[in-house]
């Protein structure tokens, strides 16, 4: 202990472990930030996480870096001022611009400074765009998005960015995603988040902020033609059309007679309802208010629950177009739609049903599907000629619709938008909504139960029946099964249907 000390400068004051760290980590994110960034700046394709890296956790670690050496500096600068009172200086940065080395150092380092954060924030606002697009949304964590990356692709809103629906504009809307998209990473990487992923209603935001910004609620749209072209399950898979002019009409005075399907806009009438369970597919109560205040309240009376525990919502475009991106085709439409197309030979006996039979089986995961749907197929068409294009087509449909690693297909999200394979308008259009007020009298007494208040069938059947038109509108002629009208989807379910 008789040594004589090194005499103190602050040179020495930075040689501690803390410091040290500091340095390295700064020496080494600078490095890290160079290398990101050229490789950001000459690659053609941005990757989102080369973004992050470079232009978020690199400067992040040479802030951490930069911080640590003042750290072990101003540590070791106590310890030294405890043991030697007063050896020290007061510690004070003097810049004197009229020296001309200060000069010097300073202009470097604002120009430093200058560059790096241009660069950052550049480079920032470009990773902040690449969050915000379909690829950074739709396909960083593949598996978890699949399903809803892959369905929007072939929906009517493939060009329009998940964050249009899903985040809405403006910067609060952005970080409240970011610091959710983060609790989501970390259920990803821990694996534990829940198979399908669901949204309900109310965590999406409202129509208001998502769809009306590029749908104008207040447009006439009138009648809307619609043909369903269908293959029944029987050996000839005989087709049954249906041609509908379906009845949108409007919702704004302004604009053209209010009726039709969008008089539900809540431009000049308001419609609340309860729903029993959180996907809206049992639906009790409604009340419509009219432009004239009027209420007219209605209950369906099977109903034995308490009403008033039920949440209350108003219905607004998400509960009818609530599968506006994510279509998870079910297996008969899907199979309809390649028969159609050319894509499946309706002539190749029994296909219809066959193919709708390979695709409804629970597989675990997606090549185990495709191993099974190909012996299947091969099983039954051993001797057909077609079968390399049967086998492919419908693994196609399945790759594209069905998603087994995150249980999701077309059974685990319900479509509102028809009446056929899910209740849809059914739940408050099926006869059984009756007013409460028993003096309501004529069309207020219960909510419309007719088939033509919603749309005209202009022409059903095969080919050669679809050629005759029927302006007035034909009753439906329902196969030759017996039906009763409110309940087609208690036999239409997706599959082959049941009798
Ligand atoms: C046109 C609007 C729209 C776009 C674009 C959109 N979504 Fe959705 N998304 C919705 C709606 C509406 C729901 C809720 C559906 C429901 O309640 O049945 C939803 C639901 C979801 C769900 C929950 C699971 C499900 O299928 O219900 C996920 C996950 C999702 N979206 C991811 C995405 C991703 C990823 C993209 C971009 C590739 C995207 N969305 C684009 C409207 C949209
Ligand atoms: C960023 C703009 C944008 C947003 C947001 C948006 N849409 Fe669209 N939507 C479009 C465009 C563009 C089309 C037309 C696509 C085409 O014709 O190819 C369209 C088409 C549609 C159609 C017609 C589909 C068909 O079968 O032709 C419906 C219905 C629809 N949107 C409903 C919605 C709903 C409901 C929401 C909110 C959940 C929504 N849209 C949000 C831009 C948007
Ligand atoms: C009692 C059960 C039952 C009810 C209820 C029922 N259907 Fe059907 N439907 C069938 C059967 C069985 C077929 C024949 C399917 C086949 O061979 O592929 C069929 C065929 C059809 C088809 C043509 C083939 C197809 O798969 O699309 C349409 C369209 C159809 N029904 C519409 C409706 C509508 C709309 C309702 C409600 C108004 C309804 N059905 C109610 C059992 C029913
Ligand atoms: C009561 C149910 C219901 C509500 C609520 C509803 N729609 Fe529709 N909408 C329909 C039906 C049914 C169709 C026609 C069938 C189809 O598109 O297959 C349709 C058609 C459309 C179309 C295509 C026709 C056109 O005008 O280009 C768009 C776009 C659309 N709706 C947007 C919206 C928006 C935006 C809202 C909310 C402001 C909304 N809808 C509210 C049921 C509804
Ligand atoms: C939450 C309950 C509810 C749902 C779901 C619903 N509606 Fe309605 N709808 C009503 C009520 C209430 C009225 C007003 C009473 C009436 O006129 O029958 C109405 C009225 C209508 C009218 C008559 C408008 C006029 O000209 O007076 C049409 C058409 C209509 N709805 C179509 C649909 C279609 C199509 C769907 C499904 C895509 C649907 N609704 C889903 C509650 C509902
Ligand atoms: C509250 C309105 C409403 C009522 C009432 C209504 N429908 Fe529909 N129907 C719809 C809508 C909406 C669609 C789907 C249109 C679309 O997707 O564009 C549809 C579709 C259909 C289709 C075609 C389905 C397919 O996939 O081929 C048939 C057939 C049909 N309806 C028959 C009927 C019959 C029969 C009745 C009377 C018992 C009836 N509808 C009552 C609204 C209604």
């Amino acid at each position: 202990m008789n040594q004589t000390p090194a005499p103190i400068t602050r040179g020495s004051l930075v040689r501690n472990w803390i410091s040290l760290t500091g340095a390295v980590i700064a020496v080494a994110s600078f490095f890290a930030f160079l290398l990101l960034f050229t490789l950001d700046f000459f690659a053609e394709h941005g990757n989102p996480y080369m973004g992050i890296l470079a232009y978020a956790v690199a400067p992040m670690f040479l802030v951490l870096g930069l911080l640590l050496i003042g750290l072990g500096y101003w540590i070791q600068r106590r310890q030294v001022q405890k043991a030697t009172v007063g050896a020290l200086p007061p510690l004070a940065v003097r810049i004197d611009l009229s020296r001309p080395r200060d000069r010097k150092i300073l202009g470097v380092f604002i120009t430093g400074s200058v560059i790096f954060l241009f660069i950052t924030a550049v480079g920032s606002y470009q990773t902040y765009h690449f969050t915000e697009s379909v690829q950074f949304c739709g396909k960083s964590c593949h598996t978890p998005m699949d399903p809803e990356f892959i369905t929007s692709q072939h929906s009517p809103h493939a060009r329009v960015d998940c964050v249009a629906c899903h985040v809405g504009s403006g910067a609060g809307a952005y970080v409240k995603t970011k610091i959710s998209g983060m609790r989501q990473l970390y259920h990803v990487v821990r694996n534990d988040f829940k198979r399908p992923i669901r949204v309900t209603l109310d965590k999406l935001r409202p129509a208001r902020e998502t769809c009306e910004q590029c749908h104008w609620p207040q447009k006439f749209t009138g009648g809307y033609e619609r043909v369903f072209h269908h293959y029944l399950a029987d050996e000839k898979n005989t087709q049954f059309s249906v041609r509908l002019l379906v009845n949108v009409g409007g919702g704004n005075p302004l604009r053209g007679p209010v009726g039709g399907i969008h008089w539900h806009m809540n431009i000049a009438n308001k419609i609340e309802y309860a729903a029993v369970d959180d996907q809206q597919r049992v639906i009790p109560w409604v009340r419509h208010t009219d432009a004239n205040g009027v209420v007219t309240e209605y209950v369906n009376s099977d109903f034995k629950g308490d009403l008033s525990k039920l949440q209350k919502r108003t219905m607004d475009c998400l509960d009818c177009h609530n599968r506006p991106s994510h279509n998870f085709l079910s297996p008969n439409e899907a199979v309809d739609i390649s028969l159609e197309s050319g894509r499946l030979d309706p002539k190749v006996p029994w296909l219809k049903s066959k193919v709708v039979d390979a695709l409804v089986q629970s597989y675990s995961t997606q090549p185990e599907a495709l191993k099974k749907i190909d012996e299947a197929l091969r099983k039954t068409y051993a001797n057909n000629p077609k079968i390399n294009s049967i086998v492919a087509e419908t693994q196609s449909i399945y790759k594209n619709n069905f998603f087994p690693e995150m249980k999701a297909d077309w059974r685990s999200y319900p479509d509102h938008l028809s009446h056929k394979e899910w209740d849809g308008c059914f739940r408050c259009h099926d006869g059984k909504h009756k007013a409460v007020d028993s003096k309501a009298t004529g069309a207020t007494a219960m909510i419309k139960a007719d088939c033509k208040a919603c749309h005209l069938i202009l022409a059903q059947g095969d080919n050669e029946q679809m050629t005759k038109l029927n302006a007035a509108g034909y009753d439906f002629v329902h196969i030759d099964s017996e039906y009763s009208d409110f309940s087609c989807a208690e036999c239409h379910t997706g599959a082959n249907p049941k009798n």
